[in-house]
């Protein structure tokens, strides 16, 4: 047993989104998780959903930890993890049924974000949905006292950094073939936002 990196609250919420990610994944073959942290998210999903190829990804710092969860994990299906800095990556990195990611839209900066919205989009199949997991206010408004509390913490580590408006991400979705299609409450004050690509038109010739 590797010493391995551990992120406690990714043990507490890992089966809130399962349970989410059952549903929303169970047509897909391929995953591209964006941000992928300790790894620790990756096994556990990768071995409750073995029809999945589950693709790691992250910063260089974070690779040494999440190959370690691999390792000893020693599943078929999570694949060692991809260099993916969501603003760094150019043309064609894959091509991946679904996408998943947790915790990254506070931390990563709004052009960031942004940028993440666009790998999202140019990776997925038609018809690929991109599951987003985290605090996220609506209307402009914080879901609760400690998201508030969480979000001028965040900020005053770094001004970039903060809790997201959902309705700025459905439109940097719109601006990637994507729209939402479905909105999860989770635990802790906490949601799920899964958008769906949209296909190429079909030419109806009928009408
Ligand atoms: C709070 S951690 C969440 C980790 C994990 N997903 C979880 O829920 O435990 C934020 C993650 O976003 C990643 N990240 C930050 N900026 C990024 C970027 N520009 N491109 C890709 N990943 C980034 C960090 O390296 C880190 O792994």
């Amino acid at each position: 047993m590797t010493d391995k990196p551990n992120a406690p609250a990714s043990g507490r919420n890992r089966q809130p989104i399962l349970d989410v990610l059952e549903i929303e994944l169970r047509d897909c073959g391929s995953v591209l998780e964006i941000g992928s942290g300790t790894g620790q998210h990756a096994v556990f999903f990768a071995e409750a959903m073995p029809w999945l190829s589950w693709q790691t990804s992250d910063l260089a710092e974070n690779h040494p930890g999440i190959r370690s969860w691999i390792a000893d994990a020693r599943l078929p299906n999570v694949r060692d993890p991809m260099l993916l800095d969501v603003e760094q990556a150019k043309g064609v990195i894959g091509e991946f049924d679904g996408v998943f990611s947790a915790n990254t839209a506070h931390i990563m900066s709004m052009p960031g974000v942004r940028c993440m919205f666009d790998v999202a989009g140019r990776v997925l199949s038609d018809s690929g949905v991109f599951c987003l997991y985290g605090p996220f206010n609506q209307d402009g408004e914080f879901s609760s006292d400690s998201n508030k509390d969480f979000d001028r913490s965040l900020r005053s580590q770094d001004s970039v950094m903060g809790i997201r408006n959902l309705e700025d991400l459905d439109d940097f979705a719109d601006g990637s073939m994507m729209q939402r299609e479905r909105l999860y409450a989770m635990p802790a004050n906490n949601l799920l936002a899964v958008w769906r690509k949209q296909g190429m038109q079909k030419e109806n010739d009928d009408s």
